[in-house]
């Protein structure tokens, strides 16, 4: 069975004081987590702060971006070296709001998951549709562009250790989830195509998650899906109590 994922994306939020409070709460919870793998990733600067802290527990931390070359004149960009260096164990990758606003592109997305693949970061690769794309029956098309293009010469080998974020543009931030059938639909059309591209040990190998409004109320139902690894939260990560109410959802389910 896969080890099911349970990450905070904290965003552009929680000052040092604040991101320290909340990761300590984490911390201190983790040790009751034996079959949930918990991962936070605040902004670049608390990285440090909340590496000490996460230290000696089994709580992952994630970058939320990298780049894909090793040093060089790329102002406002980290090095996936300089993530390792600190202790970053994974690195979100093509967010939405990277894509929306920053002008992320799949080309981009696909250099950052490879390059943070040579680096021993865990890519997680966000993917999903717009309202208007699903309203036009375009989601399925949508999300495995997105996929196939974030593995463009990525070897099964590596494959398997890459996460996918399954979180439709409408979803996100707006407190309404995809049910868990469009959640589910969703999730089966990525791995067939990884079975597609590689083959059905790759396909059940890689952990795919769901996010957009995922709340402690909404998990038990969104995590029967079989395809569906765990989630990726945002708004419900930057308080310990619905992040751990979300992360012992998972784990009972997991059990
Ligand atoms: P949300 O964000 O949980 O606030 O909808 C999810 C995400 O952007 O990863």
């Amino acid at each position: 069975m896969r080890t099911p994922i349970v990450a905070g994306n904290w965003k552009m939020n929680k000052l040092l004081d604040e991101a320290r409070g909340l990761a300590g709460d984490v911390a201190e919870a983790s040790g009751t987590f034996e079959h949930t793998e918990l991962i936070l990733s605040p902004t670049y600067v608390a990285l440090p702060a909340l590496s000490e802290i996460l230290s000696g527990t089994d709580v992952g931390l994630s970058a939320q971006n990298v780049h894909w070359t090793e040093q060089g004149s790329y102002t406002g960009e980290v090095a996936p070296s300089m993530l390792e260096e600190i202790g970053c164990t994974h690195a979100i990758i093509g967010h939405s709001e990277r894509r929306q606003y920053f002008g992320e592109t799949d080309v981009s997305v696909n250099r950052r998951a490879r390059a943070a693949l040579e680096h021993d970061l865990t890519p997680i690769i966000c993917v999903g549709e717009s309202l208007a794309e699903r309203q036009n029956g375009e989601t399925e098309l949508k999300i495995k562009l997105q996929v196939r293009a974030a593995l463009s010469e990525v070897d099964a080998g590596d494959a398997r250790d890459v996460i996918f974020a399954y979180e439709p543009l409408w979803a996100i931030g707006t407190g309404e989830s995809a049910t868990p059938e469009q959640a589910q639909e969703s999730l089966a059309a990525i791995r067939g195509l990884l079975a597609d591209i590689y083959d059905d040990s790759v396909a059940s190998s890689v952990r795919i998650l769901y996010g957009g409004s995922v709340k402690p109320h909404n998990i038990d139902e969104l995590i029967q899906g079989p395809d569906l690894d765990g989630a990726l939260i945002g708004s419900a990560s930057l308080e310990s109590e619905s992040f751990l109410s979300i992360a012992r959802s998972v784990e009972s389910w997991a059990e």
